[in-house]
């Protein structure tokens, strides 16, 4: 007993001191970013030809999950036939912080698992079909950079089928912002790591270290976020760098410190205030994506270690209730509140269970700290540098899309 509680006290501040600077990005970041793409390359390697004209999107019955299949329950099974969708080669627009096996990482199982929910089958990735439901539509996920893993992703999952010429990555930080011209449809990423507004919003210059949260104030952000036609927002590790938070809420001048409870409460009834008073639900769709495990404390899953998610190469099986102490249950139920008291419908999509399973997927030593690749000193010192929050690509986030995938393939057809 005695040892849950001084483990409970580590976790109360989720990162370790130095892990902290994880989350501190360079302004490096900004010029180098997948700027020295090769797109002409990528086209080369994929001979199909886009279908522009065609208008419907033909959903087949093995397209649509049954209501009744929760798609979170399941397990991870090998098939590296058909994963991963695609490679770290294929897609010039991932960062330098997810492409691990170009940054050394040896091991490539992590990238053969497909997600298979218990009750039945998602829905094959069809970036075709995914192009006619977005076109004339704008897709955006808003989020911190775990969110930006995402936003890569499904930039990747689809940007193969597009010829050279009709695609572009734009920069407008806060946001990043792919264009599918022949579709006239665009797949966007905001930086926001609070989603409400914060001193951490330069999408360049922030650091967990130094947080101040406006948990009343979204205004500046939101008028980014109008019309825009799926809304994907996530929040968490930011929140959790300590069991407080800097936050100022009705009066500006008062800094207070806030229980990180309260002030992730308040933030999102910031957030549900704005959705309810600013989406149309008969144009505008909006997701929520559930808390992106971390795996710091390898003694969570091999009892007796003291390691972190570094080397780690399978995912955990066998466990079908296995929850990491990184997943704050007290923030799931709050988000479960606030979604609950909405008028607007928002899609809750609950990743974080299926994404515990996989602590071989983090980028450990195989990404970026203060916006540049580990030196090879920090490399052979991963107890204090592995980033065990952010994950590979492709990876992961892939599956959290092909979920989101489902839901958007079933709303089309629930408009059409
Ligand atoms: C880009 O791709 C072309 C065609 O595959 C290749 O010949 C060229 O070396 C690549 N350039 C860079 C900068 O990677
Ligand atoms: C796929 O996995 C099977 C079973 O583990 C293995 O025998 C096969 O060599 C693998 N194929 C590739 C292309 O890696
Ligand atoms: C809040 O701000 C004060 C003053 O800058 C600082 O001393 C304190 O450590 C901060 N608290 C947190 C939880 O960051
Ligand atoms: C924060 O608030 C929650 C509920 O209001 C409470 O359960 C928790 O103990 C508080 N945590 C701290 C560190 O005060
Ligand atoms: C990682 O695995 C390699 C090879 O299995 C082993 O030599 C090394 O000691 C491991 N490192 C840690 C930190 O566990
Ligand atoms: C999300 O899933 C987990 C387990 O997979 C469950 O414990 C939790 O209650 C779910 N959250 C919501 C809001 O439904």
């Amino acid at each position: 007993m005695k040892q849950i509680v001084s483990l409970d006290k580590k976790i109360q501040s989720l990162y370790p001191l130095a892990l902290a600077s994880i989350l501190l990005l360079g302004t490096t970041r900004l010029v180098f970013d997948g700027l020295k793409s090769n797109n002409s390359y990528v086209f080369q390697k994929c001979g199909r030809q886009i279908r522009a004209q065609q208008q419907v999107v033909v959903v087949s019955p093995k397209d649509l999950i049954d209501e009744s299949c929760n798609v979170f329950e399941g397990n991870w099974v090998w098939d590296n036939v058909s994963h991963p969708l695609y490679t770290e080669q294929s897609c010039p627009y991932l960062v330098k912080q997810v492409t691990c096996q170009r940054n050394g990482r040896h091991d490539t199982f992590y990238k053969n698992w497909r997600w298979q929910p218990n009750g039945c089958d998602l829905p094959r990735f069809d970036a075709f079909k995914l192009l006619q439901i977005l076109r004339g539509k704008r897709l955006m996920f808003v989020g911190d950079s775990v969110q930006r893993g995402q936003f890569e992703s499904l930039v990747c999952l689809v940007q193969s089928i597009i010829p050279e010429g009709k695609k572009s990555l734009e920069r407008i930080p806060p946001r990043k912002i792919f264009k599918i011209q022949e579709y006239d449809a665009s797949i966007e990423y905001y930086w926001a790591p609070f989603i409400v507004e914060s001193i951490s919003d330069h999408a360049t210059k922030h650091t967990v270290m130094k947080r101040l949260v406006k948990l009343d104030s979204i205004a500046k952000h939101g008028k980014h976020w109008e019309g825009v036609d799926y809304l994907v927002f996530e929040s968490y590790v930011w929140w959790r760098y300590k069991p407080t938070i800097n936050a100022t809420y009705e009066n500006p001048d008062d800094v207070q410190e806030y229980n990180v409870s309260t002030a992730y409460r308040l933030a999102l009834n910031t957030w549900a205030n704005w959705i309810d008073s600013t989406i149309n639900p008969q144009t505008q769709k909006v997701f929520f994506m559930s808390m992106s495990p971390t795996h710091l404390w390898s003694w969570e899953w091999k009892t007796g270690s003291n390691g972190n998610c570094f080397n780690e190469t399978y995912p955990i099986q066998g466990s079908p209730s296995y929850w990491g102490s990184g997943s704050s249950l007290e923030i799931m139920d709050i988000i479960r509140d606030t979604l609950a008291g909405l008028k607007t419908n928002v899609k809750f999509l609950n990743i974080t269970r299926l994404s515990e399973f996989r602590k071989d997927a983090h980028t450990t030593i195989y990404g970026e700290r203060k916006g540049k690749l580990l030196t090879k000193e920090q490399r052979a010192d991963p107890k204090n540098f592995a980033d065990c929050i952010h994950w590979c690509l492709p990876g992961v986030p892939d599956t959290w899309n092909e979920i989101l995938y489902a839901h958007l393939l079933k709303s089309h057809q629930n408009i059409s």
